[in-house]
């Protein structure tokens, strides 16, 4: 049986639908009673938990041969995921696979991205056999931009013309669904990205075309991003880390693209035209 953690959000809803998809016995760790329900309609077991209570972790991991760990974006990843790595080793779990993100390195610039270098290590220190799975920016962060996009018809960045290879949240799911249900994935690190490097201009082009109106790209300046972010009620840090991220995308450290999702997905990425066009009515 596999326990997925985080599996309401961006990335792990998408995880536990294919996993239910294909109907492997699986339980979800959901901390309110209506997301226990929507997992229960997937055919799934929910068990009611928080990611900082220990006690209940150990018992949604009893009786689990694999599990899924993802956590939100915060300060304190590491922490969070090394407690639930401690769990997973005490309850005789076979297999973790945990979602890090791409260029985690103890030097980032990026908090997170040093967050999950520490959490990756402390996986791979903990004798438990692993995957870890990093990678690029979402594409569904753009739902979080649709009011913006429907009230002021642009995206804003400063990535310059930085082209990034965004992936979709189902193909990254694709990749854990085969790191969970089949062997041979222990001990490897998969950095999953999209399969078109594109530059935040093209994407503006792209959410024009499908969407039939005109959307802009406004290219803004690290201090500008970081003042409307705030503004908007994003924490300093994860502003600061936005910023961050963006710098490096500028400069094309997130330009290449691997064949993660061809190999262990078997299947082709989904393209920015897809995802605009399966998710029109969020943006429309
Ligand atoms: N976004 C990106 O582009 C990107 C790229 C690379 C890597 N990553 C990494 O991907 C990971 C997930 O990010 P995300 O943006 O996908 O996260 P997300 O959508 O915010 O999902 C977070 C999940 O954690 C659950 N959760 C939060 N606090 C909890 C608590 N106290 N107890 C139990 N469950 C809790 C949420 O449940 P609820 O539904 O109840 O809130 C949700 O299922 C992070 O490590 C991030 O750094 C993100």
């Amino acid at each position: 049986m596999i326990l997925v953690i985080g599996g309401t959000g961006k990335a792990g809803r998408e995880v536990v639908r294919q996993l239910a998809e294909i109907e492997v016995l699986t339980r979800v760790l959901v901390r309110n009673p209506k997301t226990a329900h929507e997992v229960k309609e997937l055919g799934l077991e929910a068990v009611e938990g928080d990611l900082t209570n220990v006690a209940g972790i150990e018992a949604a991991l009893r009786g689990i041969e694999k599990v899924f760990i993802l956590v939100p974006p915060s300060q304190n990843e590491a922490e969070l995921k090394s407690s639930i790595i401690n769990a997973a080793k005490k309850m005789g779990v076979k297999h973790v696979v945990m979602l890090s993100g791409a260029g985690a390195t103890h030097d980032s610039p990026i908090s997170q991205a040093r967050q999950h270098a520490k959490a990756d290590d402390y996986l791979r220190a903990s004798n438990l056999p692993f995957t870890i799975l990093r990678p690029y920016f979402f594409m569904q962060n753009f739902l979080a931009q649709a009011e913006i996009i429907k009230s002021q018809g642009a995206i804003y960045g400063n990535y310059k013309d930085g082209r990034l290879a965004m992936v979709d949240t189902r193909d990254i799911a694709a990749v854990a669904r085969a790191c969970l249900t089949e062997d041979g994935h222990e001990g490897r690190i998969y950095i999953i990205t999209g399969g078109e490097p594109i530059a935040h201009a093209e994407v503006a082009e792209k959410l024009s075309r499908v969407l039939g109106r005109k959307i802009k790209y406004m290219d803004l300046s690290s201090e500008q991003l970081v003042e409307g972010l705030t503004s908007m009620g994003y924490p300093e840090w994860l502003a600061n880390d936005l910023a961050r991220l963006g710098e490096n995308i500028a400069t094309g450290q997130f330009a290449s693209k691997t064949d993660v999702v061809e190999k262990i997905a078997k299947k082709n990425p989904f393209t920015f035209d897809q995802f605009v066009k399966d998710n029109a009515s969020t943006f429309s």
